[in-house]
């Protein structure tokens, strides 16, 4: 077994909370749920735990899940434990599967539709960003242990107080047998050495104070890390405006997405909100039928930028469509200029589509700076149209207007 795999050396509390959960009473515990700082090395001291557990019980056909958010993220599980697993091994790409010596095969898995995590008998399995998950997945993962009182690690960053990975690790820490509850925050990860204090030093300077407690030292906010603020977010919801358009935001589709156009009437109430699948020529058709001559800002980064062109039909910046090409630091501004019209009630919009993707937008830290961003899988196209039409609406009075019949 040396030979095939060594577990990585871990520090005190990830071996505490991974691999030797205890309960409140001091028994085992078949569940884990892991409480984790960004970077902290949760996702590889379950790796190093689902591959032990693959080894130990594994017999032919048995089955050890990786259970991640989104297929993308299942895929660099999946890619991380291929690369780290020496010996004789059978991958199959496809479906995302390792089959190791004694027969165990270790299958890597969406949470997207958690209908299709139903069915098999699993024997050890990890849920692996828990907090950007649903709560059906759970209890989906959690059906596949029943017959074989497989244990669970479930972990993930604090993200809000309003979902099940909160709600059921608060139940673990108050002591519901057979569970454990571990917070393993930056300042155990800075004392084991896996991450360097500049590095934290440089987080809490660049983020805001809440974002940056959730993200590293799993104090929950109300906002769960929502840049806009979910608070302001629902203080702006209103019935669809009947008064006329002054302005557009849209979001062209690039390739399998959807083209969005928002429009605003005079006040910032929400006039119009089109989306559609459509072929370029039709797009550009529905385009100028829907925005007439009224100012509309459009996304015209990469496959955009013709559309626009075209739309201006020779007209160039004196056209009442605009472009806007979106570069890291121009998506930024758009977006706080969003985040200042939602928080002074500047803009309003109705309960649906726009206000779930305003809802699960989320900050994102990286070594450059501080992004807004849909977390992985989700859609951002009503929240880009809806910002582009806040911009347009203030960027209108000094544009020559064209023909307003
Ligand atoms: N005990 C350890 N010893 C040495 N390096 C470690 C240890 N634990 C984690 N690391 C390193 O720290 C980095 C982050 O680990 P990992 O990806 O597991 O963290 P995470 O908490 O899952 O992070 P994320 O927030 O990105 O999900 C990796 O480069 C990993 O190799
Ligand atoms: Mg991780």
């Amino acid at each position: 077994m040396a030979k095939v795999y060594r577990r990585p050396k871990l520090y005190a509390k990830q071996t505490a909370a991974f691999f030797e959960p205890k309960d409140a009473q001091g028994n085992p515990a078949r569940y884990s749920w892991i409480e984790g700082s960004t970077k902290s090395g949760k996702t590889v001291s379950c790796m190093a735990w689902l591959v032990e557990q693959a080894m130990l019980k594994g017999k032919p056909g048995r089955e050890f899940w990786w259970v991640a958010p989104v297929s993308g993220t299942a895929k660099i599980a999946f890619g991380r434990i291929k690369r780290g697993l020496k010996g004789k091994k059978i991958i199959n790409h496809t479906d995302m599967t390792i089959t190791i010596g004694n027969g165990a095969v270790l299958r890597f898995k969406s949470a997207e539709k958690p209908d299709n995590l139903y069915g098999e008998d699993v024997w050890a399995a990890v849920m692996d960003e828990a907090s950007r998950m649903r709560e059906e997945a759970f209890y989906a993962v959690r059906s596949t242990l029943t017959a074989t009182r497989g244990p669970i690690r479930i972990i993930g960053n604090v993200k809000g107080r309003k979902n099940w990975f909160f709600i059921g690790s608060r139940k673990a820490e108050a002591g519901e047998p057979n569970h454990s509850y571990h917070k393993i925050t930056a300042a155990d990860a800075v004392a084991a050495g896996v991450f360097p204090q500049e590095e934290l030093d440089d987080a809490r300077a660049a983020l805001p104070e809440a974002v940056f407690n959730e993200l590293y030292f799993c104090i929950p906010t109300d906002d769960g890390g929502n840049p806009f603020g979910l608070k302001h977010i629902r203080a702006n919801i209103a019935p669809m405006s009947k008064k006329p358009t002054v302005a557009f935001g849209g979001d062209l589709a690039k390739s399998i997405d959807w083209t969005v156009l928002h429009g605003l009437d005079e006040d910032g109430c929400t006039s119009e909100h089109h989306r559609f699948q459509l072929s370029w020529k039709a797009t550009i058709m529905r385009v100028r039928l829907i925005c007439g001559y009224i100012t509309s800002f459009l996304d015209s980064t990469g496959v955009g930028d013709p559309i626009v062109e075209e739309l201006q039909d020779g007209n160039g910046e004196n056209s009442n469509f605009k472009g806007y090409k979106f570069t890291q630091a121009s998506k930024q501004m758009l977006m706080e200029g969003l985040a200042v019209a939602i928080q002074q009630n500047e803009i309003q919009y109705p309960e649906g589509v726009i206000v779930n993707e305003l809802e699960s937008f989320e900050y994102e830290y990286t070594r450059t700076g501080v992004r807004y961003t849909a977390p992985e899988g989700m859609h951002d196209d009503c929240v880009m149209a809806l910002a582009l039409a806040v911009h347009a609406k203030k960027n209108r009075a000094a544009q020559p207007q064209g023909l307003i019949l």
